[in-house]
């Protein structure tokens, strides 16, 4: 069984950055109860989950991407803040680091280890990809319904309606990790 304290671990440095700490306890929550409901039991398991299985992830773990994709967010809403006289939008910190944190949630669910000490994907993740069981887990946890759009459309489902900004640079950020990965995989990323 995974703990609150280590989920709290993993993500030490991102969740000290959400403001509310009513959010900041949910995200950890909505963290346990993947874990809860994909039979996870140990972070551990975690870290040698590969962050997807569309292509060769070459060690990058769970985990790992989503720390990136967090930080990744948050640099592009920076950078704007930083480089802008004004930002023509607002940008809330607090729902984009939440929104990293909990944006392949579903990835509890879609993959499982196959007990040859490899990963697969679940019968959850074959009836629902990861965008979707997060979506549903987020929203019966109480989410706002922007955190749900954050999750539901970060990906391919989301395709054309990330319309929460928050969800824009998720995308972005998310796609900076995963497309080189595929490149490389293809022998179409020139090196
Ligand atoms: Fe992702």
């Amino acid at each position: 069984m995974i703990h609150k304290q280590e989920i709290e671990g993993l993500f030490a440095k991102q969740l000290a950055r959400i403001q509310d700490p009513t959010l900041r306890e949910k995200v950890v929550e909505v963290w346990l109860e993947g874990c809860r409901r994909g039979g996870w039991q140990s972070v551990d398991q975690l870290r040698q989950m590969p962050f997807t299985l569309l292509t060769n992830a070459r060690g990058v773990n769970f985990i790992e991407h989503t720390i990136a994709v967090t930080e990744g967010a948050l640099a592009l809403a920076q950078a704007q803040k930083q480089a802008y006289r004004s930002v023509p939008y607002p940008i809330d910190e607090d729902r984009l680091v939440a929104g990293g944190l909990l944006h392949d949630v579903g990835k509890l669910l879609e993959i499982e280890p196959d007990g040859a000490g490899g990963f697969r994907k679940s019968r959850s993740g074959k009836c629902a990809r990861h965008p979707i069981s997060g979506a549903v887990l987020v929203g019966t946890m109480g989410l706002s319904d922007e955190m749900i759009n954050v999750v539901a459309c970060h990906a391919k489902e989301g395709e054309g309606r990330p319309q929460v900004l928050e969800t824009i640079f998720i995308h972005q950020a998310d796609f900076a990790t995963f497309d080189p990965l595929v490149m490389l995989e293809k022998g179409q990323l020139i090196q």
